[in-house]
């Protein structure tokens, strides 16, 4: 779970791996590190010393931010034209500078940045200590490059082959040796990797925004197979070493999507592009007030003979899975399941004929939801993925991909891409309850034409992002929020939680307000702040009731009302008003408020909302 970036060209690489590693942070970041290929004068040949050329490898690495490998790189001046970079989330040992990457030989002469976890390395690290090797960190990486001077036999390619076929685990892994100043060796199992080509230099790098200031061309490389990556070529090989014809895509994504375009966070610029992903995620879905949804994959007949929806999901996609829930049990009539990717495998779960298996994440490349999904796969389930990374693993591995078009999220905390996998639940179960006949064609239009409203009204709340910030103003200092909600309020209450602890570290729970007398209330007193999803819907008066209750407690009540409703304010401190709309639809526009909320507050923190402790924005180990 880390990023990796390499280059290979005409030009000098170092600032090319710094930026490239500042693309990639939010992949990882408590540590970083480049080696770069470098001549030196001082040969040998035959044995007498001579002015010939060699190659070394500089490794320069720190623990921390990439800010404390630049301070690191000030007294360094070697620079040359390949090299590799990486930002590292640790799984095996600390967070330090010895077990940053690179990771070198024991002649230094291969330097190898890895991604993922190398499950027998305490094995092959014993082996390879027998043999005399020795090692320096605590990772599990450090097998790689001692693994690689075993195989060496005049060619690093054939030696990553060989060791692909030693290693068990997940993994990207970037090779350079001074064996040959040519050429990087690419190979992966199970996490990301890509080759971008350019004319000034070829690139491999574990996501696309890395290298997009130098070019739009990609090729991904698949789990199992390795790649040799030039000056002026990639050549692709499979798991038997088999060479793969395959032509780079171009990406639409510019640098200036990439970056913060101007607001202070990524998160932020995430949050107000919300319109537009929902409208990019509508885009061709619903053309002239009809629902088109032929990516499904599936017939009439296979949608109106299921019997049942497992949905699987982690963190936010899974508040997008719950919302699913009761949208496709409403409209379509169809049981629905949602797990945890983590726990669904763990249950043995039953796959039966018509059963339909769908995915939730946005990175695509969340390891539980791949287990799950693998799992359920090989149980015969079909799988449908929605994702809003094209070529992510998730994707290739799915029968049928929905993918939420709502471009690059740097930010940690998923804001617009929640909204995205929200809409697309909402047209998958308006056109599953279409086809099978539970949706009439009057009840159809006037839904279909809601969701139209939808980007305009999320604008409109973000218009008023001031009234949050000033209501965050007035209450980031309390210690204890309590989210709550039912019915469609419940999974926004259960995310607007997870939003505000994740970037504020401010403890946070969200919960299904019918259950606050179980339990929850007893925390309620002076020092606690209530956010409660309060529109007008078929369960207000209910909410309004638990409202009551923690206001005779004592508690701060925040309320997300539907405009037009005063008489909430003599129950609560702070009302923000949502516009009106379908009772199924308000979980869409009571989200962006807690989301700003969630940010407000942290900002008033001092937090880093964009890079949060502990948390890393591609899950890729378990
Ligand atoms: C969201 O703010 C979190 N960073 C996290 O819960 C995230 O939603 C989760 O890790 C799932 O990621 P995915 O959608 O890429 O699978
Ligand atoms: N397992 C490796 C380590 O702990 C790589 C972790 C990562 O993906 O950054 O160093």
């Amino acid at each position: 779970m880390c990023g990796i970036i390499a280059y290979i060209g005409n030009k000098e690489c170092k600032n090319i791996l710094i930026e490239g590693l500042k693309r990639l942070e939010y992949r990882g970041y408590d540590s970083a590190g480049i080696g770069i290929l470098y001549t030196g004068k001082g040969g040998t040949k035959g044995g007498v010393n001579t002015d010939n050329e060699i190659y070394h490898i500089a490794v320069v690495k720190n623990a921390g931010k990439i800010r404390a490998l630049e301070n690191e790189l000030r007294s360094v001046e070697v620079d040359g034209f390949c090299g590799i970079g990486h930002t590292r989330w640790a799984t095996h040992g600390e967070p330090t500078k010895v077990n940053a990457h690179p990771h070198l030989d024991c002649s230094s002469k291969i330097a190898v940045v890895h991604n993922g976890i190398i499950e027998n390395y305490a094995e092959i690290r014993e082996e390879l200590r027998a043999k005399g090797h020795k090692f320096v960190s605590q990772t599990d990486t450090e097998v790689l490059p001692h693994l690689l001077e075993e195989y060496y036999n005049g060619d690093l390619l054939i030696a990553m082959q060989k060791l692909m076929k030693r290693i068990k685990g997940s993994g990207a892994i970037v090779a350079i040796s001074t064996y040959n100043p040519d050429e990087i060796i690419g190979a992966r199992i199970a996490s990301p990797l890509v080759i971008g080509v350019s004319r000034n230099g070829n690139f491999l790098a574990s996501d696309m925004p890395a290298a997009l200031e130098h070019t739009r061309n990609f090729i991904v490389i698949n789990d199992y197979e390795t790649a040799r990556v030039t000056r002026s070529g990639v050549e692709i090989f499979d798991h038997e070493g088999k060479i793969i014809d395959r032509e780079p895509f171009k990406v639409s994504w510019s640098i200036a999507s990439a970056e913060k375009a101007g607001y202070e966070d990524f998160m932020l610029k995430e949050i107000f592009e919300q319109p537009y992903g929902i409208k990019e995620t509508m885009r061709g879905r619903v053309v002239n007030g009809k629902l088109n949804f032929n990516e499904l994959g599936l017939s009439e007949k296979q949608i109106r003979d299921l019997k049942r929806v497992q949905i699987i999901a982690c963190g936010t996609s899974y508040h997008a899975a719950l919302i699913g829930r009761q949208l496709i049990e409403r409209w379509a009539k169809i049981p629905v399941e949602v797990d945890v990717s983590s726990e669904y495998r763990y249950r043995d779960p039953i796959v039966e004929d018509n059963c339909l298996f769908i995915a939730i994440t946005q990175s695509g490349e969340t390891i539980d939801t791949l287990a799950a999904i693998r799992e359920a796969k090989a149980k015969g389930a079909r799988i449908v993925s929605i994702t809003n990374v094209v070529g992510s693993t998730v994707a290739r591995e799915s029968d049928s991909v929905i993918y939420t078009h709502a471009g690059p999220e740097i930010g940690v905390c998923a804001t617009k891409t929640f909204t995205a996998q929200v809409i697309v639940m909402y047209l998958m179960a308006l056109y599953f309850g279409m086809i099978r006949g539970y949706i009439s064609g009057d009840g159809y239009k006037s839904i279909v034409q809601e969701l139209e409203f939808v980007p305009n009204k999320v604008q409109n709340i973000l218009n008023r992002a001031d009234e949050i910030k000033s209501i965050a103003d007035r209450t980031y200092k309390y210690t204890c929020f309590l989210f709550l909600g039912r019915l469609y309020g419940l999974p926004v209450a259960l995310e607007g939680a997870l939003k505000l602890k994740e970037i504020s570290y401010i403890h946070a729970e969200g919960y299904a307000a019918g259950e606050m007398k179980h339990g929850p209330i007893a925390l309620t007193d002076r020092q606690t702040v209530v956010v409660a999803i309060t529109p007008k819907d078929s369960v207000y008066e209910k909410m309004l009731s638990n409202v009551q209750e923690v206001k005779a407690r004592k508690a701060t009540v925040f309320t997300l009302a539907t405009e037009g409703d005063t008489s909430i304010q003599k129950y609560a401190d702070y009302v923000f008003y949502l516009p009106k709309t379908l009772e199924e639809l308000y979980g869409i526009l009571a989200i962006i408020p807690l989301q700003l909320y969630a940010y407000y507050i942290a900002k008033n923190l001092g937090r880093n909302v964009d890079q949060p402790r502990n948390l890393a924005k591609s899950v890729t180990v378990e």
